[in-house]
């Protein structure tokens, strides 16, 4: 039996950490859908295509250390809103949401587009100040040399190009549950993730 919990939410809202821990409490599988869009974007800045051909790109070794670059980021969010680029990889992640045992998926648009049948969504978000600081604490401690103020500014064009773009723009479903994780703990997310989670029927 299949149960998709879907997280969709602007860049780090703590989606990455709360879809982990909601996958290894219910023993299901997890998949970090940004990360098919970092690889993509990451063979065009290697100069693998130009842009308008990112489709043909296929989204394989997905390393997610070496994605996680701001460089990477943007990259990713301009190939995100090519339709041909996103249809592309929907297959993949519609095969990913029915596997048996049950899947967590997080991304931009996974409760309205990849699988708006989705039993549990949540949208997971903060303020643009708060999601900066954290992306900028984790980025110093893998070493990348960046200011909070880059980081800062990069979240903000990331948001607005992946909330302004026509083809599955970043949304929150009709149907999500909002958790606001600003003035939470990883601890209090992730309660607050798997309770939202327990009131839907289906549960395996
Ligand atoms: O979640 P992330 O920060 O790794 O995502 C990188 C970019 O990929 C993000 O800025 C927009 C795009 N993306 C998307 O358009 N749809 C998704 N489901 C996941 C990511």
């Amino acid at each position: 039996m299949s149960f998709t919990v879907a997280i969709d939410g602007p860049a780090a809202a703590g989606k990455g950490t709360i879809s982990r821990a909601v996958a290894a409490h219910f023993g299901f599988a997890h998949l970090d859908t940004g990360l098919l869009y970092r690889a993509v974007g990451a063979r065009v800045l290697a100069g693998e295509a130009p842009l308008e051909a990112a489709h043909a790109l296929v989204a394989e070794d997905l390393d997610a250390d070496g994605l996680r670059t701001p460089e990477v980021a943007q990259a990713a969010s301009r190939v995100a809103a090519l339709p041909d680029v996103r249809s592309a990889l929907v297959d993949f992640q519609r095969a990913f949401a029915a596997r048996a045992g049950g899947a967590v998926l997080d991304g931009r648009d996974i409760g309205t587009v990849i699988c708006p049948d989705a039993p549990a969504k949540l949208f997971v978000t903060a303020s643009a100040e708060c999601r900066a600081t954290r992306r900028y604490d984790e980025l110093r401690g893998n070493g990348h040399d960046v200011t909070r103020d880059e980081v800062l500014a990069d979240v903000i064009a990331r948001d607005k190009r992946d909330s302004e773009r026509a083809t599955a723009p970043l949304i929150a479903a009709e149907d999500a549950v909002t958790i606001d994780t600003s003035d939470m703990s990883i601890e209090e997310a992730v309660a607050a993730a798997v309770a939202a989670i327990l009131s839907k029927d289906g549960r395996p």
